[in-house]
């Protein structure tokens, strides 16, 4: 723990933290032609969201391409409206800007209970990125920021951990008992951040910094960095499990980010997250019995559970820009290993990955399904979810690796996917998520109902700004929060 408490000692007495991006990084050729490409895919997908369900989402038939279902605020507009904004598409973003003041945030369209987590995430996020990105003097477009963040608030309800769901009419949360998830809890600082910064109020930092605080410094982790999954509203953990994968994912992610978007200032983000990372590689990282990949392992009563989920791919990403930030080489190589052991599971039928997979570990046994041991052997992992739900992690850390190594792999790993991504998931309109990776035929059969609004917000950003001239949304002047919204480190 001395290293760690050095780096974050040193960093709060105001050392430089280092640069993520390599410097005097150059595209290749091919990069101009698959960025356009990238564009038309984005404008193809976008352009059939606004055509059949523009700001009707839920009310959208079910048809395949074009329907999300969060609360009928048009999740689409606003999750596009950063990307938008960087893909140089003055006319569409306009009007995203326009319809993203607009809505009304003091009734749900829906009967459904408002998601916590997904609203500050896809809304209120996308919301104060766009405001940072056209030079925070939009104040329409803060004003309604500020509507939608005082209905969040209400999610705290006097306690240290925001509830998971609040029916927005009543503005009342909606407790169904029990635990919240870290992710659920605890992805949402840099928002609140964001939102008291530019509104003056400081009671949105200081209930974000209640539950983050309060979780990071948990006496009872399962292993040191590492509380619980489960969370009480007083922040004590619940259950016993552990991963970097859904449910946890954010709460590691906002560790480091929010401790970058503050410069470090407080030494207490940077070293948790390094002390997460380190418990990680004691008990989590696996490397694989053929064909040497590591992958982070999930445990729940003490038990491994030897495999991974496409969301846990994040962490590539993250560990290369804290290996970056913090001068920590070691976490900076895992990294780019994590990265690419998640890269070759796109080695499927389609050219996409699966949703989850397992492998057998290099220092316990575990069992290959007979059917699956010669794909095994080959690949270093096996199936075991075989869908592709449009998730960006996998293209998020690739973009990492190119934006820190200049390693043209990378470069040719995100050309593969967005062909795969336009001969696989187009259909009768825009585009839809893939039920099995495996298939190597384009079948309508094979594709799901609802398209993510994060396909707009993350898939398509980290694919564009892949070929991107690497000074455009450089990451050293940003900061991706964890549905892609860019965000200025100026606190
Ligand atoms: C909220 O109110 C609207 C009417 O304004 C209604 O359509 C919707 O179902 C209500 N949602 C909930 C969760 O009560
Ligand atoms: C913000 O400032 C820019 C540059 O001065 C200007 O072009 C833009 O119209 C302003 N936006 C608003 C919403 O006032
Ligand atoms: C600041 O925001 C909180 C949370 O929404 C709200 O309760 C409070 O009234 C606000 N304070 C001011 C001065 O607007
Ligand atoms: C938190 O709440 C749980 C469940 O009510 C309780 O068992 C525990 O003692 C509380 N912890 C603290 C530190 O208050
Ligand atoms: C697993 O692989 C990583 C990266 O190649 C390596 O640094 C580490 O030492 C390996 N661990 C074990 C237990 O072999
Ligand atoms: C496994 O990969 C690591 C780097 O990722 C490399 O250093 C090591 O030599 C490889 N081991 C084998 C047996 O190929
Ligand atoms: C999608 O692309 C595949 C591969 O190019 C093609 O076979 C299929 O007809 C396309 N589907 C639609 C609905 O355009």
């Amino acid at each position: 723990m001395l290293a760690t408490s050095t780096i974050a000692l040193a960093l709060a007495l105001g050392a430089q933290s280092a640069n993520v991006q390599k410097s005097g990084l150059t595209l290749p050729a091919s990069a101009a032609a698959n960025k356009e490409l990238v564009h038309q895919t984005f404008l193809t997908g976008y352009n059939a969201y606004r055509q059949f369900a523009f700001g009707h989402d839920d009310l959208a038939p079910k048809t395949r391409g074009f329907t999300d279902p969060r609360n009928g605020w048009g999740a689409s507009i606003f999750d596009a409206m950063p990307t938008l904004n960087i893909m140089g598409e003055t006319t569409l973003f306009n009007e995203a800007v326009t319809f993203a003041r607009g809505v009304d945030f003091s009734h749900t369209k829906t009967t459904d209970g408002v998601s916590f987590f997904e609203t500050t995430i896809r809304y209120l996020g996308s919301m104060l990125s766009a405001y940072e990105l056209t030079g925070r003097n939009d104040t329409a477009l803060l004003a309604n920021a500020k509507r939608l963040g005082d209905k969040l608030a209400v999610g705290w309800a006097g306690q240290k951990v925001p509830v998971g769901t609040i029916n927005f009419n009543t503005s009342t949360p909606v407790v169904n008992g029990g635990a919240n998830s870290l992710a659920g809890a605890a992805s949402n600082i840099m928002e609140f951040a964001k939102l008291a910064q530019y509104t003056g109020n400081q009671t949105y930092i200081q209930l974000a910094d209640t539950t983050m605080r309060t979780i990071a410094t948990n006496p009872n982790t399962i292993f040191p960095g590492l509380p619980p999954q489960g969370v009480l509203p007083n922040g004590t953990g619940s259950g016993t499990q552990v991963s970097w994968d859904g449910g946890y994912d954010s709460y590691l992610e906002y560790l480091l980010k929010y401790g970058r978007i503050t410069n470090f200032k407080d030494p207490l983000w940077a070293s948790t997250w390094l002390t997460a990372v380190e418990s990680s590689i004691t008990n989590l990282l696996k490397n694989t019995t053929a064909q040497n990949r590591t992958y982070l392992t999930s445990m729940s009563g003490g038990i491994h559970n030897y495999g991974m989920g496409d969301l846990a791919c994040f962490a590539g990403g993250n560990w290369i820009m804290g290996g970056k930030l913090l001068n920590r080489d070691d976490i900076f190589q895992l990294g780019l290993k994590i990265t690419d052991s998640c890269m070759a599971t796109y080695a499927t039928g389609s050219g996409l990955g699966p949703g989850g997979w397992g492998f057998a570990p290099t220092d316990a046994g575990a069992s290959i399904p007979v059917a699956q041991q010669a794909f095994y052997n080959q690949h270093g992992f096996f199936i075991t979810s075989t869908d592709y739900d449009v998730r960006p992690e996998v293209f998020e850390s690739a973009f990492y690796a190119w934006r820190a190594t200049g390693d043209t792999k990378y470069q040719d790993f995100a050309a593969s996917g967005i062909r795969a991504i336009r001969s696989f998931l187009n259909s009768t309109v825009g585009y839809a998520p893939l039920n099995d990776v495996t298939q190597s035929v384009w079948s309508l059969n094979n594709q799901g109902n609802d398209l993510e609004s994060f396909f707009f917000a993350e898939v398509m950003k980290y694919l564009y700004l892949m070929f991107d001239d690497p000074s455009h949304i450089s990451l050293d002047e940003w900061v991706f929060t964890t549905e892609c919204h860019p965000m200025l480190p100026n606190l």
